[in-house]
């Protein structure tokens, strides 16, 4: 099965989510969680799911991006890492560290792109009066979150709803999205998975 590397920088619920996803006949494994911050909570999550972790810490490369990068490199194929999951992971790669893995790196990102690139998205679509929100599996290139997309997950934003609580609503949105793209996409599959929040399908009710 292919060898899943997930980078992280946080709390790593994503990262949870993807690994609890890669059992039974499922086409991938994890092989590696690492994080450029060392007390990244989702270290502890990996490590108690038996899965390996790394710490490649950013600020030990005094803004020297390339030395950064190339620790991450070498962390990934010591690994044989084989696809690399972005969960969470807040520094921005190189397009020469991107090239690397072209066609095998994927991110999430909480917005609907190509709407709210970057950061604070879900106080932009709400400053926006969207009348939609949601997340983003998209592969990663030299772009920042511009690659193709191979997911989205959309949700109704109500009339009350505040970046928290977008927030709150938006994550288990993550949480099934990943896990339903990369699964697709370690089978070699890049058709794009769309997820309606509230339109999953289910038995009609019962006959009176
Ligand atoms: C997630 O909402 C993810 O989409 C976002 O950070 C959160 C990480 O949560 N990523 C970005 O904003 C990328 N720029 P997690 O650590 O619990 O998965």
């Amino acid at each position: 099965s292919r060898r899943v590397a997930i980078l992280i920088s946080g709390g790593g619920s994503n990262m949870a989510a993807l690994i609890a996803s890669m059992t039974g006949d499922h086409p991938a494994r994890p092989c590696l969680v690492l994080s450029n911050v060392p007390d990244a909570g989702g270290l502890r999550r990996a490590a108690e799911a038996g899965v390996p972790v790394a710490t490649v810490d950013h600020r030990a490369h005094r803004g020297d991006r390339p030395a950064f990068e190339a620790a991450l490199h070498r962390e990934l194929v010591a690994a044989g890492a084989e696809i690399v999951c972005l969960a969470g992971f807040m520094r921005v790669l190189t397009p020469g560290f991107v090239g690397l893995w072209e066609g095998r790196m994927l991110n999430i990102h909480p917005s609907l792109l190509p709407k709210y690139p970057g950061l604070d998205t879900h106080a932009r679509a709400l400053a926006a009066g969207d009348a939609e929100h949601g997340c983003t599996v998209h592969e990663v290139t030299a772009d920042l979150d511009a690659g193709p997309v191979l997911g989205q997950a959309r949700l109704a934003i109500r009339g009350e709803d505040t970046p928290d609580t977008l927030a709150a609503r938006v994550l288990p949105l993550e949480h099934r999205l990943y896990p339903a793209v990369l699964r697709r996409f370690a089978a070699g599959d890049r058709r794009p998975v769309l997820i309606e929040a509230g339109a999953s399908l289910s038995n009609p009710p019962p006959l009176a």
